[in-house]
C-alpha cells in the first residue's frame, strides 16, 4: 500500500483481503443492483462494514446485524444502514424473522452471510425472486465443529419458488484483481465515502487474544496485532 494513498494498515482491511471478498462478492457474486435490499451478518466486522458502506454507495437499501447497540449506532451514525439489528435481542428464529420483516417490509434482494445459523434461516424466509445468497463466512459455527452443524429450521425449499441463487465466496478468488479494486475503493476512501476503525493489539504474545476477541464480538472492523 502507497502510504501517500492511504496508512498501510489499510492493506490489511479495508483495502485489503476483507475489502476483496466483499467488493466482488457483493457486486459481481451478488449482482448488485441500485435500490435492492441488502441484509449483512457480521455488519460491523472487517468484511461486513465494507460490504454496508459499498452497498450504500451503490444506491442500495442496507440492513446491518450486529451483537451491541455501540456497534448498530456505529452502523447508522457512521456507516448510513438504514436499519439495523441487534441479533442478541432476537436469538430466536421467530423473533429474528420478525426483526427483519419490519426492516425490510418488501423483502431481500442480497443476504452478505458471514454469521450463520438462526440468522440465515431467518432471512430464507424473506427472500425475494431471484434473491441472491453470498455465503462469505459461518462465524457462529466454527466453535461447533463445521462437519457437524447446529440442528435447526431449513428452508431450501424457499429456493426454487424463488429462484433464488446461493453461492460460496471466496477473497482468494480475485487475488489478481487487486487493481481493477483498489481504481474503484481508492478514491472513495480519498473521498471519504468509505470509512474504516481498526481494532490494534500491541505485540506477538497478544495473538491468541486478539483470535479470541473475533469470537467474542470485541472488535469493531479489522482486527490487527502490532508485532
Ligand atoms: N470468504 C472469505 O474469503 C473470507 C475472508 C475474510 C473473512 N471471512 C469470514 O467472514 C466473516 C467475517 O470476517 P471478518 O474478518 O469481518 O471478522 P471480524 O471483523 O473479526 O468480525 C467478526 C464479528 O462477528 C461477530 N460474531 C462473532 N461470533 C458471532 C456469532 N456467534 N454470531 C453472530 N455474530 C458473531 C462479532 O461481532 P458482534 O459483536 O456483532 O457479535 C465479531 O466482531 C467470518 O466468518 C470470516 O471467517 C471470509
Amino acid at each position: 500500500m502507497d502510504p501517500e494513498v492511504a496508512p498501510i494498515s489499510t492493506a490489511l482491511g479495508i483495502l485489503g483481503m476483507p475489502a476483496r471478498v466483499a467488493y466482488f462478492g457483493l457486486l459481481e457474486a451478488g449482482k448488485l443492483k441500485k435500490e435492492d435490499t441488502v441484509v449483512v451478518s457480521g455488519a460491523a466486522g472487517a468484511v461486513g462494514s465494507t460490504v454496508v458502506q459499498i452497498a450504500k454507495i451503490k444506491a442500495c437499501k442496507v440492513i446491518g446485524i450486529a451483537g451491541t447497540q455501540e456497534k448498530l449506532d456505529y452502523l447508522t451514525n457512521e456507516l448510513g444502514a438504514d436499519a439495523v439489528i441487534n441479533y442478541k435481542e432476537n436469538k430466536s428464529l421467530e423473533e429474528m424473522t420478525a426483526a427483519l420483516k419490519i426492516a425490510a417490509p418488501n423483502g431481500i434482494d442480497v443476504y452478505y452471510d458471514n454469521v450463520g445459523g438462526v440468522i440465515t434461516d431467518a432471512v430464507f424466509n424473506l427472500i425475494n425472486y431471484k434473491a441472491r445468497i453470498l455465503i462469505c463466512g459461518q462465524i457462529s459455527q466454527y466453535n461447533h465443529g463445521l462437519e457437524t452443524p447446529e440442528m435447526g429450521p431449513r428452508f431450501l425449499h424457499k429456493m426454487l419458488y424463488t429462484r433464488a441463487t446461493i453461492q460460496g465466496i471466496l477473497s482468494r478468488d480475485y487475488n489478481d484483481r487487486m487493481e481493477e479494486m483498489l481504481a474503484e475503493m481508492g478514491p472513495w476512501l480519498k473521498e471519504g465515502k468509505l470509512k474504516y476503525k481498526e481494532t490494534i493489539e500491541e505485540g506477538f504474545n497478544n495473538l491468541p487474544k486478539a483470535l479470541a476477541g473475533m469470537f467474542e464480538g470485541v472488535n469493531t472492523r479489522k482486527m490487527i496485532v502490532r508485532v
